[in-house]
């Protein structure tokens, strides 16, 4: 019983967007009729101005009622609401004064009526605009704007920039960065926090958790699966497709808000996570040019330049030393005599721009690496062909950016490789000819499955 009444208010509501149309005409007819009549041949229609705002009068009234009940039912809510609810009150209040003062029920100064009238049409113009945002989303005047004008009227809810992605795949949130931008273009000017048609907001995470007048919205049902996929997968002229008006969404746009919903929906799923579906990977490099692999710290990072009289000195004690690249600041340090362990603290003043090192068939022993341990921007070392043993990997454990480490001919073993098993940047480990037991090989390759190792 109580749903059939609120169905019926909700009946008589949708007649709002109708009956508001009869005051506006009213009232305006009446404005013109009452400019015309200031000339003497069209004096007459003076007569005519007590009914004209008599019925803007009536009009104005019963397109508030409605409009309360519309606005009750369908979730319309918010600071628009208010204001379209205020002035609209007030228009129909001017309606009202405006048919006392010409049916000569007011005795008042004779420019009263202008003034009257100016500040009625501003009213209605104002109400009739914030209605226009209520129904057809706040960005409806300019959704089809040519660019020009659009550029001037940045709009609010409308994301229509590239959007920057960061830098790491671990860091690209598939909701958050893929998703979110889909919502904000193409549903959020109806389903926004002032204004949720049917009761669903998806400007927020909360909103699109809460649901809207079907309750959840990402919940699989028996049949349809989730209410928000089913929504945007129906056949464009359904009723109940979505977005009824606007760009629809993309076949890509879909498959990946399928593959999140199919997936729990995580607000936590980077595109670096394991186990996604080749299509989807595809769909990702071809729709927004991501890649799921790691990009390299020097790549992401940006140092400023070394000191250049470090360099020289650098470069006196005999160290190699050169630019990773023209334009970035990182550097490669090489080192091709027998070195003495000290030197290598020479190197602390670059050690944040010191991304390679080379110290292979130096003579370099174990206890040396403990200088190593404090170059944190390393991604490569090369330690090959040197008498380093297990005891000197225990200080390679902090260097979190490490992307390639060669061990080849060294006297390291498979124990000493469990110290490397924090180095998450970690993808290269050369094991080549040392003490590594050949039957431990394929231990090792599951212990570090997503590393590549070359054990010859
Ligand atoms: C032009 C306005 C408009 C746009 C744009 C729009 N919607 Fe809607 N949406 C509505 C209206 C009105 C309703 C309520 C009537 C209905 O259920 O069909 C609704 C209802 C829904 C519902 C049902 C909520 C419930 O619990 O009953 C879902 C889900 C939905 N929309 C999803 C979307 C998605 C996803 C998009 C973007 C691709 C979108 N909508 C874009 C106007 C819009």
């Amino acid at each position: 019983m109580i749903l059939i009444q609120s169905d019926l208010w909700l009946f008589f509501g949708r007649f709002h967007s109708l009956v508001v149309h009869l005051p506006i005409g009213f009232f305006l007819l009446g404005s013109i009729f009452f400019f015309l009549s200031k000339r003497a041949s069209w004096h007459f229609l003076k007569k005519a101005l007590p009914i004209s705002f008599l019925l803007a009068t009536i009009g104005a009234i019963l397109a508030a009622v409605l409009g309360w009940l519309l606005a009750a039912k369908e979730g319309y809510n918010g600071g628009t609401l208010f204001w379209h609810r205020s002035l609209g009150i007030a228009t129909a209040v001017m309606s009202g004064l405006l048919y006392l003062h010409f049916s000569g029920r007011f005795h008042q100064g004779k420019n009263l009526s202008d003034w009257g009238l100016l500040l009625g049409i501003t009213l209605l113009t104002l109400t009739g605009h914030l209605g226009g945002q209520l129904t057809h989303g706040s960005t409806y005047l300019l959704d089809y704007a040519p660019p020009l004008i659009k550029k001037i009227f940045p709009r609010k809810h409308v994301q229509e920039q590239a959007i920057a992605f960061p830098m790491n795949p671990d860091s690209i949130y598939l909701f958050e960065h893929l998703i979110r931008p889909v919502l904000d273009q193409k549903c959020v000017r109806c389903h926004h926090t002032d204004q949720a048609r049917g009761g669903l907001n998806l400007q927020t995470k909360e909103g699109l958790l809460a649901g809207g007048n079907s309750g959840d919205v990402l919940e699989a049902k028996p049949q349809q699966g989730s209410t928000l996929l089913h929504r945007v997968t129906l056949e464009s002229n359904h009723v109940k497709y979505m977005p009824p008006q606007g760009l629809p969404m993309s076949y890509a746009e879909v498959r990946l808000l399928e593959y999140w919903i199919d997936h729990g929906y995580s607000f936590r799923q980077t595109i670096a996570d394991k186990g996604l579906p080749s299509d989807i990977l595809d769909l990702i490099k071809k729709e927004y040019g991501l890649s799921n692999k790691r990009r390299s710290y020097v790549e992401v990072h940006q140092v400023s330049a070394a000191d250049p009289s470090i360099i020289h000195a650098l470069e006196a004690d005999g160290f190699t030393i050169k630019k990773l690249s023209k334009t970035s600041n990182f550097l490669e340090v090489i080192y091709r005599d027998s070195i003495d362990c000290g030197l290598l603290q020479h190197l602390i003043p670059i050690k944040d721009q010191m991304a390679w090192l080379n110290l292979s068939r130096t003579g370099l022993t174990s206890t040396c690496l403990v200088h190593v341990q404090d170059f944190t921007s390393l991604t490569r070392l090369q330690l090959a062909q040197n008498p380093v043993d297990n005891g000197g990997l225990i200080f390679l454990k902090d260097l979190h950016y490490l992307e390639s480490l060669n061990l080849f001919q060294t006297n390291i073993d498979e124990e000493g490789l469990s110290y490397l098993e924090g180095l998450e940047a970690l993808q290269y480990l050369y094991l080549g000819e040392t003490n590594i037991d050949s039957l431990k090989r394929d231990e090792i390759k599951t212990q570090f499955p997503n590393i590549q190792i070359t054990l010859n």
